[in-house]
């Protein structure tokens, strides 16, 4: 570096500091704003508190969630606002390497929901000589009265698939894949619970022959791999029953234990 050079620049360094100060304030602070990386305070904490529900009030959405059927609903159908509010809920599930396996089909008032129990209905009609009694009787007397509340007592049923196989080609255990759909179908319940919505979530083990078939994955688009894990059903319950509708729980301290040293 030159004499001059070096002159130049110890005579005017402060005005290079606040230039300095000034391209950082301007450029680097306010990327760092935008990032969202500025240290934040008290008031700020406290504010992201208040956006969430309390401890207590989390806890209380837990417990109050119900599992109800069809059969006590009042028939009042499900806005699709809180469908939608339900389903943006159902989307945010845990998911291994963000592969939201859960697809829902939902059927949406009386008819798709009729007309989906007669896919059942004729499959089992179809096949009665080739299936055993035990498993033909289990079926008609749960679908009775499947299809004699489901369509007029429930405005929204929605099958619950697990999709495997994603296009990624990202391939996770089937175990994995279907816990995100259980996360994603408690977000659901947890979701409806928060909106007065009632639901439950029928397995299918009543027709899981037909549930289980290659006839229900082609009627559904399913693919290879792709499991109908049941279906969720939605309505809305008058207020003194859904009071009378109780569950109860053992205690967790007889499901946990806690190790400090060695299991
Ligand atoms: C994967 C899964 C499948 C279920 N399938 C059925 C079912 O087919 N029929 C039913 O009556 N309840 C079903 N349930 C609901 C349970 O019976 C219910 O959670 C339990 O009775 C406790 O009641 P609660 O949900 O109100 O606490 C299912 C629950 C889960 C998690």
């Amino acid at each position: 570096m030159s004499e001059a050079l070096i002159k130049f620049l110890a005579s005017n360094w402060t005005t290079f500091l606040i230039l300095g100060l000034v391209i950082y304030q301007r450029f680097f602070k306010e990327q760092e704003e935008e990032d969202g990386v500025e240290e934040s305070t008290e008031s700020d904490k406290e504010e992201e508190k208040s956006r969430l529900p309390s401890p207590e009030q989390a806890l209380q959405l837990i417990k109050d969630r119900r599992t109800i059927l069809p059969k006590d609903y009042n028939g009042s159908p499900v806005t699709q606002e809180d469908m939608d509010k339900i389903f943006e809920a159902a989307n945010w599930a845990p998911t291994h390497l963000k592969n939201q396996p859960w697809r829902y089909i939902v059927l949406e008032g009386h008819d798709a929901i009729k007309n989906y129990l007669e896919f059942v209905q004729s499959w089992y009609t179809e096949r009665s000589d080739q299936l055993s009694e035990q498993t033909l009787e289990s079926y008609r007397l749960k679908f009775t009265g499947a299809m004699a509340d489901w369509p007029n007592k429930s405005s929204h049923v929605a099958l619950i698939i697990m999709k495997r196989n994603t296009p990624g080609g990202n391939f996770l255990p089937e175990w994995e894949e279907m816990c995100a759909v259980a996360a994603s179908v408690q977000n659901i319940h947890l979701m409806a619970t928060a909106l007065g919505v009632s639901g439950f979530w029928s397995s299918h083990t009543w027709c899981k022959d037909c549930r289980d078939s290659e006839e229900m994955r082609k009627h559904l688009g399913m693919e290879e791999g792709d499991r109908l894990l049941g279906a969720f059903t939605f309505g809305h319950v008058d207020e003194d029953k859904l009071k009378s509708i109780r569950s109860s729980r053992v205690p967790v301290s007889e499901r946990m234990r806690i190790v400090k040293d060695k299991i």
